[in-house]
């Protein structure tokens, strides 16, 4: 059980707190407005988003990004910059050579406004202001959870500028669907028939390829372990999984993107979404952080626009036009075999 005691605290004169959604069918999600994120899913009594005690680890470099809204831009911008109607951008490098997640105060470490809280849904409102991590023109962001009848977690983002600039949202949920142990002997299936190989700092080369023959085709269901350990040199360069996978589109714009399987639970989660690609990341830091027990433990399943698409002229647009409304929704439904 979680204190929310334990989350709240006074950052940059705002207040964070813990806000829990249910449905009538058991489904529930525990958020806290620090980074609009999601602490912990609780589905049939396993808790698929395994959650930290309090908000010191996500405030740290523990876990700054679990469970959080992702942005300015999710991903990874080569090296920090991008030139944008003549104009040269520098943004931080918090992840050499390149810059992560928005920089190293992004959305994440934000204390987000509660825009409207009923019991299966809320929205969190920020606004990150002209040159925030070095970012163009002022942007007003909320996202929506909620919980449908049909153990869904909607998530919707609307987003809106007042110049242009490059936007990429994502949640970053590290999940689990046994609740603990090891994720690799889960099923994993995403509808990609390419994906975004990438250079040895994790910044695509540019190239769509065909998963096809190789360690990425997830086309059906597989054991999500079964290639890890290969010598495949995209792999070896991610030290796992820890890329974007080119989304096919049989529907517009929601359409099928993932299926997971937890191996002991049977807890299935399907992911549907209106982003073009997903990063499948298979905690391959997470051994770093301290708690090597934890090593694969968890798996994130990012919903995203293309990593470095600023840079990429091939990749669909992520610039934010002035007068244009961003709207993004993606759902994680939760399902028995
Ligand atoms: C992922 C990213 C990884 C890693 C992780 C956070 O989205 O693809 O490379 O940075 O976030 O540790």
């Amino acid at each position: 059980m979680l204190d929310p005691k334990n989350f709240e605290r006074t950052i940059n004169d705002k207040q964070t707190r813990l806000l829990v959604l249910k449905n009538d069918k058991g489904l529930e999600v525990t958020i806290s407005n620090y980074g609009a994120r999601i602490i912990s899913l609780v589905f049939n009594d396993v808790n698929v988003i395994p959650s930290f005690p309090s908000l010191d680890a996500y405030a740290s470099a523990i876990a700054p990004y679990h469970g959080a809204t992702v942005g300015r831009y999710a991903n990874r911008i080569a090296k920090g910059k991008f030139t944008l109607n003549g104009e040269d951008y520098s943004l931080a490098i918090n992840n050499p050579p390149n810059h992560l997640h928005g920089g190293p105060v992004g959305f994440y470490r934000q204390v987000w406004d509660v825009e409207n809280e009923f019991q299966n849904s809320l929205v969190l409102s920020y606004i990150s202001e002209d040159g925030e991590e070095g970012y163009p023109g002022t942007v007003k962001v909320s996202v929506s959870y909620s919980l449908s009848a049909k153990n869904e977690l909607v998530i919707e983002y609307t987003a809106r500028t007042n110049a242009a600039t490059p936007f990429n949202i994502t949640n970053h949920a590290y999940f689990n669907l046994n609740g603990e142990g090891t994720i690799l002997n889960h099923q994993l299936q995403i509808n990609a028939d390419s994906f975004t190989p990438v250079d040895k700092t994790l910044i695509p080369t540019g190239e769509l390829k065909k998963v096809q023959g190789t360690a990425f085709d997830f086309t059906t269901s597989k054991r999500l372990g079964e290639h890890i350990t290969t010598d495949e040199e995209q792999i070896k360069i991610g030290g796992g999984y820890d890329h974007n996978f080119v989304l096919n589109k049989e529907e517009e714009p929601l359409s099928f993107a993932a299926k997971a399987i937890g191996d002991k639970s049977g807890i299935v989660m399907e992911v549907f979404t209106e982003e073009p690609g997903i990063q499948l990341f298979s905690g391959n830091f997470e051994a770093t952080k301290g708690d090597a027990s934890t090593y694969r433990n968890t798996f994130c399943l990012e919903t995203q626009h293309f990593p470095d698409s600023p840079n990429q002229p091939t990749f669909p647009n992520t610039i934010l036009e002035v007068g244009e409304i961003f709207t993004s929704k993606t759902i994680y439904k939760f399902s028995g075999l």
